[in-house]
């Protein structure tokens, strides 16, 4: 069972970035899944690097479309990028020394700047992307 379904809410109606969303949210529920299927070790350690290069990726190529789109609130966000992936690489350095333990902690991370940060966050670049050349 997924942890966090893709609904509407999470349209921010830029088509590139919601693809990349809808990719973050699957490896996000594939960690789950495998964690509630008892999956323990080199199998959760695998997922959680590949969330956090999906995370990296998604990040980086936001940061391009908000420079192309001449977005005022480029250095806030990317801040917010920052700070958010030093904190999964922090949860990523416990979930290794657990032994691919991922904790209740980890998931609710997941599940609330995942879809804070897109609702809250993504969608004010969108926002100045309407008007603006996609
Ligand atoms: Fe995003
Ligand atoms: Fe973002």
């Amino acid at each position: 069972m997924p942890i966090m379904n893709w609904d509407n809410s999470l349209d921010i109606g830029v088509k590139a970035m919601n693809d990349e969303h809808h990719g973050l949210l699957d490896i996000m529920n594939q960690i789950y899944d495998a964690h509630a299927g008892g999956k323990r070790g080199a199998t959760i350690n695998a997922l959680v690097a590949k969330l956090g290069d999906a995370c990296t990726a998604h990040f980086a190529h936001e940061e391009a479309y908000m420079q192309r789109i001449g977005y005022p609130g480029f250095n806030n966000h990317k801040a917010l990028h920052t700070s958010l992936l030093m904190r999964y690489g922090a949860f990523a350095a416990q979930i290794r020394a657990g032994g691919g333990l991922a904790s209740d902690e980890f998931f609710q991370f997941l599940k609330f700047w995942l879809s804070s940060h897109i609702k809250g966050i993504d969608t004010k670049y969108a926002a100045h992307a309407v008007g603006a050349a996609r």
